[in-house]
């Protein structure tokens, strides 16, 4: 499964990256307000730091005004994959970028029929966002379960970008369910490293070595 950081921090981002686990990033428009910068900048100076696809989502809501910026965004750098919400207006727009080869990342999913859709329609990926859901007492990662499932009923290419990921176990079961990616804030990357018996077995280690004879 390929993990992408979903953040706009360039610090973070920075960070992550240097750990050798980050094969992407997603941004959005929140993300991008909080690192406060203009969004060409921000998505430029990402791109300088990973090589892979680096989500840039649209603020317009209808076809042409999504193709507009669609096409901006993509001048940044080769790797900018357009972030598109799941609308109508959304879907009109996919179906075009896939005709120029523009790659698309489908967001603010949170059904498995808006799933086939945003497949039909040619996009690169599709983020359910399993954190949301589970915010309304339902079952995020139910969804990447039905969603994988379809996807490979029908040998749609889209990959499952699971979103909105608050904790590792939502990162594990993506793995286990078969999402080809996970996006995932600084916060859980550090998480995933984490085990008690590591660090017992790590100072028990340090204090062993001071033990070992010097010559
Ligand atoms: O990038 C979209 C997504 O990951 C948002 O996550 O935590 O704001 O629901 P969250």
């Amino acid at each position: 499964m390929k993990i992408f950081i979903d953040s706009g921090d360039i610090g973070e981002i920075r960070e992550a990256q240097s750990m050798g686990v980050i094969d992407g990033v997603t941004t959005n428009p929140s993300l991008l307000a909080k690192a406060g910068k203009p969004t060409k900048v921000a998505i430029a100076e990402i791109c300088e730091v990973v090589d892979g696809p680096i989500s840039a989502e649209v603020v317009a809501i209808d076809k042409d005004g999504i193709l507009r910026e669609g096409r901006e965004l993509v001048k940044i750098h080769k790797n900018v994959v357009v972030k598109v919400p799941l609308i109508d207006e959304g879907l009109k727009a996919v179906r075009v970028f896939t005709q120029e080869g523009i790659k698309t990342n489908v967001t603010l999913c949170f059904s498995p029929a808006q799933a086939l859709l945003a497949a039909k329609a040619g996009a690169t990926y599709i983020s359910p966002f399993v954190g949301r859901i589970d915010d309304t007492a339902g079952d995020g990662m139910d969804l990447i379960s039905q969603i994988v499932t379809i996807y490979k009923n029908y040998n749609f290419t889209t990959e499952v970008l699971t979103a909105s990921v608050r904790h590792p176990v939502h990162f594990v079961q993506a793995a286990m369910m078969g999402a080809h990616v996970a996006t995932l804030p600084l916060k859980v990357i550090k998480q995933l490293t984490k085990h008690p018996l590591t660090d017992i077995g790590l100072k028990q280690f340090l204090e062993d070595a001071k033990k070992i004879p010097q010559s």
